[in-house]
């Protein structure tokens, strides 16, 4: 987070407030955000792209009311991927022009809440849901003057260098269409016949945590050259594809050696390659999009558990690995197992000259997966009871928690200049109950 340090005896202190305070007031394991951290990396974004850029944060990364009201309040756009995170925008009365939802199986439902609630635009993924949406913009009288704005998703043929499971822009994954077998070009046709539809931009998203600007830039090559063949076949779109939207995925630094490109080099970048390639072909420079969820929430947020157990296990005849067991795991964190996802960790109930012990740090689930940093190096004297803090927490770890062992989900706390506030409170037994049957 931009706002932590160590206070005089060395404890951990997030915006002003001390980590054994916020543990001693809503326990562990804990999520606790920085609100100012989020919202001037908003602004980060906002001031990168400038006026002629739009930015929508992605709401997958991580979603609460109070977010979407911070977002509302940065002038931000919103990107949803379900009818579940648009039902909460909306329950906070977020500006829906300013929301684009997402989604390769959109349901009947999903649309028609999207279509009814008129939001900004719906990002179409397929020729059944281009098929779904005619009969609904039919349905509910959405024709002629008054149609339904939408995006295609273009599936550039990017290979982004992450992890297969995120990487999102290659041929053989499910979203989009594809730029080079020409489906791209046909949903394009299929959706100016009908006049119930508009087609107001071209999206693409090639993956996350992305390090190597690359393959944004070759995504922007490859949609302008759509958009420049598309405005030759039908000139007069050239007033209403307003928008190239590039999609998320701007990496962020888990440990020390990680390098993310910032917010500006990939607006400078992305800026100049549409300029120059819309110039050139004589198009009107259209608006840049970008998505980002984790380079906006993610570095902000800290995980705090307390250790619980600690056990030295023989390798070998000579080594033994240091193992200790938090309060929380795959449970809260679920990256580490499934990515492989590296993390740095620190001591966050006080300081220790104590010489550092190469450690794994584990969960209290059932599995032996169940690990939340693989390999990192704790002070000697770390003991049961000490409070350990794990960075960069923010993205796609409490959106992606589980009830796993029914372990309830830890609260998520905001900090903002000494005062801390719970956001989302810790799930209970009663809450795990509360959907059993009699
Ligand atoms: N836009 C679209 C269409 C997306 O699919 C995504 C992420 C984003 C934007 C935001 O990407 P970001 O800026 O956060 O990288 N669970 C995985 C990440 C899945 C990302 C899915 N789509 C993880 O924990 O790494």
């Amino acid at each position: 987070p931009r706002h932590a340090g160590r206070g005089a005896d060395g404890a951990l202190q997030l915006a002003g407030t001390d980590v054994r305070d916020l543990a001693a007031e809503f326990g562990t394991p804990m999520m606790v955000m920085d609100e100012l951290d989020f919202r001037s990396r908003c602004q980060d974004f906002a001031d990168a792209f400038g006026s002629a850029g739009q930015v929508h944060y992605a709401g997958k990364a991580f979603l609460s009311g109070r977010v979407v009201d911070w977002l509302a309040d940065e002038g931000m756009a919103l990107d949803v991927c379900t009818g579940g995170e648009l039902a909460l925008a909306l329950s906070r009365e977020f500006p829906a022009q300013r929301i684009t939802l997402h989604g390769s199986n959109k349901s009947t439902a999903e649309l028609t809440a999207a279509v009814r609630g008129r939001i900004g635009a719906i990002v179409v993924d397929s020729f059944d849901e281009i098929g779904r949406l005619a009969g609904l913009v039919e349905s509910e009288g959405r024709n002629g003057a008054d149609p339904v704005p939408v995006m295609v998703r273009v599936t550039v043929g990017v290979e982004a260098h992450t992890h297969e499971f995120i990487a999102t822009a290659h041929e053989d994954q499910k979203f989009g269409f594809s730029l080079a077998g020409g489906d791209a070009a046909e949903a394009v046709r299929r959706i100016l016949a009908n006049s119930g539809l508009r087609l107001v931009g071209l999206h693409s998203h090639i993956g996350s945590q992305i390090f190597d600007p690359s393959g944004f830039e070759v995504a922007a090559h490859r949609l302008v050259g759509l958009l420049r063949d598309l405005l030759d076949e039908h000139p007069a779109l050239t007033d209403t594809i307003t928008t190239l939207d590039l999609g998320g995925g701007l990496g962020i630094a888990y440990t020390e050696e990680d390098r993310p490109p910032t917010a500006d080099a990939m607006a400078k970048s992305l800026t100049e390659i549409v300029t120059r390639e819309c110039q050139a072909a004589g198009l009107v420079v259209p608006t840049i999009a970008v998505e980002p969820g984790r380079a906006i929430v993610g570095p902000g947020t800290v995980t705090v558990y307390e250790v619980g157990t600690i056990k030295d296990v023989a390798l070998d005849g000579r080594h033994t690995r240091r193992y200790v067991s938090v309060d929380g795991g795959m449970s809260d964190n679920i990256r580490t197992a499934l990515y492989d996802a590296d993390y740095t960790v620190t001591l966050a109930s006080r300081s220790s000259d104590a010489a550092p012990v190469r450690c794994r740090v584990v969960g209290r689930h059932c599995e032996s997966g169940d690990i939340v940093v693989r390999d990192c190096y704790l002070p000697a004297d770390l003991a049961v009871g000490d409070l350990i803090a794990v960075a960069a927490t923010g993205a796609y770890c409490y959106v992606m928690a589980s009830n796993y062992n029914r372990v309830p989900r830890p609260p998520v706390v905001t900090v903002r200049e000494g005062t801390a506030r719970v956001m989302l409170r810790r799930e209970t037994d009663d809450d795990l109950l509360r959907l059993e049957m009699p």
